[in-house]
């Protein structure tokens, strides 16, 4: 993810911004740079590559205001061109977000005579406060930002003026008020060393900093009061903002990380899915015969979903293939098939290995990935970036239900395409799709409800994941995640399948966590939960709030907002997380580093 970091003082402001970044490095990056006011205007220097890169080549500038930015890529890739700041003429600019307009402002701005040197979408914003720049930077940045749609948090400096601006909209944006000096940055971190009191900002709101005094604006330039809060954290707890752990911080961030997968992808209006970066032509994806879905762990259960999407959406007959066997298995592949790959990182050897593989037989190839500029992106044609953000946690959490939305948005697009499915059909799924965000967030409120739950069976060797249909991929999920940090013994299984084997397990020992949300297969599952009932299991549903009987049946209920059936899965993934993370945290597992497992499994 972007950190951006501001500094005006009395200080040299280059040692301070990159001591700034690098308390950011833990957020994750691939290039940084800083714009630093020197010598009557605005010294910019960038590099792809680490910031001890950045500091190497950098003069001795002198200057007392500036701005820099570590980048993670989303729009372009990393290297030094598309590393901020970006400049306009004398206005340089940091930002961490994407804009979702940016085509219609990209060709507005080149109609003004403004030429563009990087890929990124960020450099709009710079244009734009140049446009706009009349002597005042704060009304400058606000009217370009006017113009923006999409997430920001965005800081500018100008050559002429004393002064940082920032601005946020849906990205984290913090402002640091020390004594003669003042900061911003992305997190608090970042400037903890220099100060504790802050003001957390909100959405539309507006900072000027100088040395002397920090103001607070509204997107109409009305001046506003900001609480100024005390920051108790060290600089460890501050870099999971607080949580006592990366995944758990990573959970929370999904109402925000599911809202950037989809961010400029929906089109309300038409009822289509806006995918860009798919090159396949329209008829080519009408010829589809076949998909073939290649990945490992978390990424191959989402998988598992997508070959319900996009049979079920779509119309596509589609396998979903573990890498590691898809490589030995002599697949039957030709040019009328897609192979998409889905790999958080981008870096998974033995996904990479069979991505080559099926490009010997001549197949189209599609990456899922998180992560930009990786050795799978290269691999393959068409990539979709799930902007998830950084994930340090090696539990995969919210790049899980990224990677779940952008298979939704794939298998919509796709259906569209093939006359599978009606406009109205697209526009509701698009609207329930859309909600999911404060969904989750209501799950995230009930945690507590979870956590007793969690503890409540924390003892237990055995645990049990059920689910049919859509929700079998998740039951999967629950139990990696649970045995990834847990320890603990668990096995996911479709709950039809049970009664031919597993059911000798079952006993008042074997918690059985049940994913029961409504669906064309309920009544089945209540079956199957009396199945295990009668053995003696204690039974824990995950059941939308709308569901009044199955509390008859089980031990516990926890409740999901209700959605269409097709969307449960994303919300039964907040809670099998949150349980597996409160199950491991009650044991005092090392959850974010679990014993014999790396983030990124670049071996094959
Ligand atoms: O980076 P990838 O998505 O290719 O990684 C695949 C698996 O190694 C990964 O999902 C692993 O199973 C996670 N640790 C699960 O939480």
């Amino acid at each position: 993810m972007c950190g951006i970091v501001g500094y005006v003082g009395k200080k040299q402001a280059t040692p301070i911004i990159l001591d700034a970044l690098k308390r950011l490095e833990y957020r994750g990056y691939d290039s940084a740079g800083l714009a630093v006011l020197a010598n009557g205007g605005i010294e910019v220097h960038k590099t792809e590559g680490k910031i001890s890169d950045l500091e190497a080549t950098l003069p001795d500038i002198k200057g007392l205001y500036g701005i820099g930015h570590t980048r993670w890529a989303t729009q372009g890739a990393p290297n030094t061109i598309n590393a901020h700041p970006h400049v306009s003429g004398n206005i340089a600019v940091v930002h961490n977000g994407i804009i979702e307009n940016y085509q219609e402002l990209y060709d507005e701005l080149k109609g003004d005579g403004y030429e563009f040197v990087s890929e990124t979408d960020t450099e709009v914003l710079a244009h734009l406060a140049h446009k706009y720049y009349k002597g005042n930077l704060v009304a400058a940045v606000i009217e370009g930002l006017k113009r923006v749609k999409g997430t920001y948090a965005a800081a500018f400096l100008c050559g002429d003026l004393n002064q940082v601006v920032a601005a946020r909209k849906d990205s984290p944006l913090v402002a640091g008020i020390g004594n003669g000096e003042n900061f911003i940055a992305s997190d608090v971190t970042a400037f903890l060393k220099y100060t504790r009191n802050v003001v957390y900002m909100h959405d539309f709101e507006l900072v000027s900093l100088s040395s002397k005094k920090i103001e607070f604006f509204d997107f109409d330039g009305n001046p506003i009061e900001e609480s100024i809060e005390s920051i108790e954290w060290n600089i460890e707890a501050a870099e999971k903002s607080g949580y006592p752990h990366f995944m758990l911080k990573e959970i929370h961030e999904q109402a925000t990380s599911v809202h950037d997968t989809m961010l400029g992808r929906i089109s309300e209006l038409t009822g289509d899915v806006v995918l860009g970066e798919v090159k396949l032509s329209k008829e080519e994806i009408r010829k589809l015969e076949r998909v073939v879905i290649i990945a490992c762990g978390t990424s191959y259960n989402a998988g598992l979903l997508g070959k319900y999407l996009f049979e079920g959406l779509a119309g596509i007959h589609t396998d979903v293939d573990i890498s590691s066997e898809f490589r030995y298995s002599n697949p039957v592949l030709g040019d009328s098939t897609l192979v998409i790959s889905i790999s958080q990182s981008g870096e998974t050897a033995d996904t990479i290995a069979a991505t080559k593989e099926a490009k010997t037989y001549g197949c189209r190839t599609l990456a899922v990935t998180n992560v930009v500029g990786t050795t799978l992106s290269r691999e393959v044609e068409n990539i979709v970036y799930t902007r998830a953000g950084p994930e340090i946690g090696v539990a995969a959490t919210k790049t899980f239900t990224s990677q779940l939305i952008t298979l939704y948005l794939l298998a919509v697009h796709f259906a569209r395409i093939r006359k599978k499915m009606d406009v109205d059909m697209s526009k509701r799924l698009l609207v329930s799709l859309k909600q999911l965000p404060g969904m989750i967030q209501q799950i995230l409120n009930n945690r507590e409800s979870i956590r007793k739950q969690a503890v409540r069976f924390s003892t237990a060797r055995d645990y049990f994941f059920l689910g049919r249909s859509l929700n079998y991929p998740i039951a999967l999920e629950g139990a990696l995640k649970l045995k990834e940090i847990s320890y603990i013994h668990a096995e996911g299984y479709a709950a039809g399948e049970l009664k031919h084997g597993p059911l000798a397990l079952i006993s008042k020992d074997t918690p059985v966590v049940a994913l029961a949300t409504r669906a064309s297969t309920y009544d089945k599952m209540l079956n199957n939960i009396k199945e295990v009932k009668a053995r003696g299991a204690p039974v824990l549903a995950i059941a939308g709030m709308d569901d009044t009987e199955i509390g008859k049946y089980v031990d516990a209920v926890i409740r999901v907002p209700v959605t269409v059936e097709l969307l449960y899965p994303v919300l039964s993934s907040v809670v099998v997380q949150l349980l597996a993370y409160y199950t491991a945290d009650a044991l005092g597992c090392p959850i974010d580093k679990p014993r014999n497992l790396a983030k990124s499994v670049t071996v094959e």
